[in-house]
């Protein structure tokens, strides 16, 4: 019974880093059981070849508005062409597993076009497609470890000869343990220039270049803020913490256009970095670079031979390594269990990443959101080296903010509108959102420097004969406040188009953000004013028994909306990834269709048009 088989095939294409973790999770489990594997980013591979592969696990992550990263493009485009036949990839086994969001209209909208387009194709799907999704509590590995149980027992079937050390998995084999993917050198002496030349700005492009995680932005910051200014935008003790935040550029000039996203480096809690370093026994002082091994996908594809300037380790811990990250992949766990030296913890520690222990460690990890150092805490007598720490905690990452500003209304300067996120754990634990706390805590007295990063999101700059209908509850509004500012100041050297503007939040007295702002520009001669055909609507969702919600007044306006769209207006909307995207496209449908006179279906058809036709765009996050 079964087949000769010579490999499996892992190809993912990855945006944030997550598929490329799972592909290497799927990779590692292949390796201990002995069955030969490669895993590739699809845009390594030469497509030309799938028809002869074996068995290719795809793994392959949708993004925002159900686009795929921008690795699969050119695979995607070679599978599309007209003239592969039906059965070029008979005799191909295959499986897809997706990571997505379910808050986003085209949850997993990649993995289900791929599974598709590979059946049709011919290829043989071995498994039900596998969607992971980041709503789940435990994020997409939730639905991959059953996925990935089920996958293996099905390769299995396919062909045992892969297996040479059968299904189960060795917990006692350690052999992989020397081999680190990372090599950190100490440095006994390091030029005096070294100490004295480093500024942040060396160091964050440094420690960025030396670390093995994936970044988002360049390694070098594109430029270093100062607070200006930071006043509260909810009333303090309401039980929402939104804070307007103004920075200027000091190191260089910035530009950016309204809609575009600034990504800001936070700064660690110095407690918690000097904690992780004393209890994993390191030494803050010692001068180190960090190489990869081999030359691998690790590092974006450096070389060992790239230039490594030492830094100090604590430098290193601090800017690289996210040492409050929650919920360290099981691997950690795996890895830890063999640098355990007391009996009980190295036993907990197997029976966390052994297939029984599974929910023991959900409801440890990733229920409570447990920390790196919470863990390693825990764990005392766990004495990782540091290159598998190197490897394994998180890389200190950016986080996103839509700017709040129009950069010609306030040149040099870039304005944010934060929440500060806190929630509390099961086991009643208050915590707090790295970034947000760290900016809202920053007092525009200190000189704290903030390096940043701008880059397109998903709302591009529109031009100012352009009527505009936008939806931004709650923070959602940010990115429209700059789009106001711009058309304001547009309005004063020539005609511009009207915007209709649909704010929501939980009560006028709390979280009326912005509130001055809307209303002056909505009077006479404002942009958002009724009489040069615009309009501001709010939504207070908890000022009266029942909801109200921002689709409710956009339904109250549905003849003015159909109206301005009529003119040729464009859709924008941004907020919460939850429900409110799609309930807003739902009344959006319905008035389509109530003021049309046609069927909702037909409405549904027109919205995916005016959508594919780029006049629909979403922003969305959670
Ligand atoms: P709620 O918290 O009272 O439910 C900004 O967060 C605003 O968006 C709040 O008023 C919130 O209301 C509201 N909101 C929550 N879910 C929503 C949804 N599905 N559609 C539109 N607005 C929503």
């Amino acid at each position: 019974m079964g087949e000769k088989m010579n490999k499996i095939l892992v190809l993912y294409a990855t945006q944030s880093g997550n598929a490329f973790d799972a592909a290497e999770r799927i990779g590692r489990e292949a390796e201990r059981r002995g069955c030969p594997y490669a895993v590739l980013s699809v845009d390594d591979y030469d497509p030309k070849s799938l028809g002869s592969e074996d068995i290719v696990i795809f793994v392959v992550s949708t993004t925002g508005q159900g686009d795929a990263p921008d690795s699969l493009k050119s695979f995607w485009r070679f599978l599309l062409q007209s003239s592969l036949r039906n059965d070029w990839l008979k005799g191909v086994n295959y499986a897809v597993f997706g990571l997505g969001d379910s808050g986003y209209q085209k949850y997993n909208f990649v993995a289900k076009k791929l599974d598709n387009r590979l059946s049709k194709l011919g290829a043989k799907a071995i498994i039900e497609r596998g969607l992971g999704d980041d709503q789940h509590p435990s994020g997409y590995e939730g639905a991959l470890d059953p996925w990935l149980s089920a996958l293996w027992n099905v390769v299995y079937e396919l062909s045992p000869s892969l297996f040479p050390n059968g299904l189960k998995l060795d917990y006692n084999d350690i052999s992989f343990i020397d081999q680190p993917k990372v090599e950190v050198v100490y440095h006994d002496v390091v030029e005096e220039s070294y100490s004295t030349t480093k500024t942040l700005e060396m160091q964050i492009e440094w420690t960025r270049t030396m670390s093995p995680g994936k970044f988002s932005a360049k390694t070098k910051p594109e430029c270093f803020l100062k607070m200006k200014k930071n006043s509260p935008l909810s009333r303090p003790g309401s039980g929402k913490d939104v804070c307007h935040l103004e920075f200027e550029a000091v190191s260089s000039s910035i530009e950016y256009e309204v809609g575009d996203v600034i990504e800001v480096l936070p700064s660690q809690d110095p407690a918690a970095v000097d904690a992780f370093i004393k209890c994993c026994e390191l030494d803050p002082e010692a001068y180190i670079t960090v190489l990869p091994r081999q030359k691998d996908h690790y590092f974006n594809g450096q070389s060992r031979s790239a230039y490594k300037i030492p830094v100090k380790l604590k430098t290193f811990v601090a800017l690289a390594m996210d040492v409050a990250s929650a919920s360290p992949r099981r691997y950690f766990f795996e890895v830890m269990s063999y640098f355990a030296s007391a009996e009980h913890e190295k036993e907990r520690l197997r029976d966390f990443v052994s297939p029984e222990g599974r929910d023991d460690l959900y409801q440890y990890n990733q229920k409570e959101g447990r920390t790196v150092l919470e863990v390693l805490e825990d764990f005392p007598s766990v004495r990782m080296p540091f290159e598998w720490l190197v490897q394994l905690v998180p890389p200190l990452k950016t986080r996103a903010f839509s700017i709040a500003s129009s950069n010609s209304a306030h040149p040099n300067e870039v304005h944010l509108t934060v929440s500060v996120v806190s929630w509390m754990t099961p086991y009643k634990r208050k915590r707090f959102g790295l970034c947000s706390t760290w900016l809202a805590n920053l007092d525009p007295q200190h000189d704290t420097l903030i390096p940043a990063w701008f880059r397109k999101g998903l709302l591009p700059p529109p031009p100012p004969s352009l009527p505009l209908i936008l939806i931004g509850p709650g923070t959602g509004c940010a990115p429209f406040r700059g789009f106001v500012e711009e058309r304001a100041l547009q309005g004063k050297s020539g005609l511009i188009a009207p915007i209709l503007f649909f704010f929501g939040c939980r009560n006028e007295a709390d979280d009326f953000l912005y509130r001055d702002f809307w209303y002056s520009h909505s009077q006479t001669g404002g942009v958002l004013s009724e009489e040069k055909g615009g309009g501001f609507y709010v939504a207070f969702s908890r000022d009266q028994p029942q909801k109200v919600y921002v689709q409710h007044k956009i339904r109250e306006q549905g003849a003015k909306v159909w109206s301005l769209l009529a003119q040729g207006a464009s859709i924008y909307v941004a907020g919460s990834a939850e429900k409110m995207p799609a309930d807003v496209l739902q009344a959006f449908e319905e008035i389509i269709s109530k003021e049309s006179g046609f069927p909702r279906e037909e409405a549904g058809r027109w919205l995916r048009a005016f959508e594919r036709a780029g006049r629909y765009h979403v922003e969305a996050w959670s």
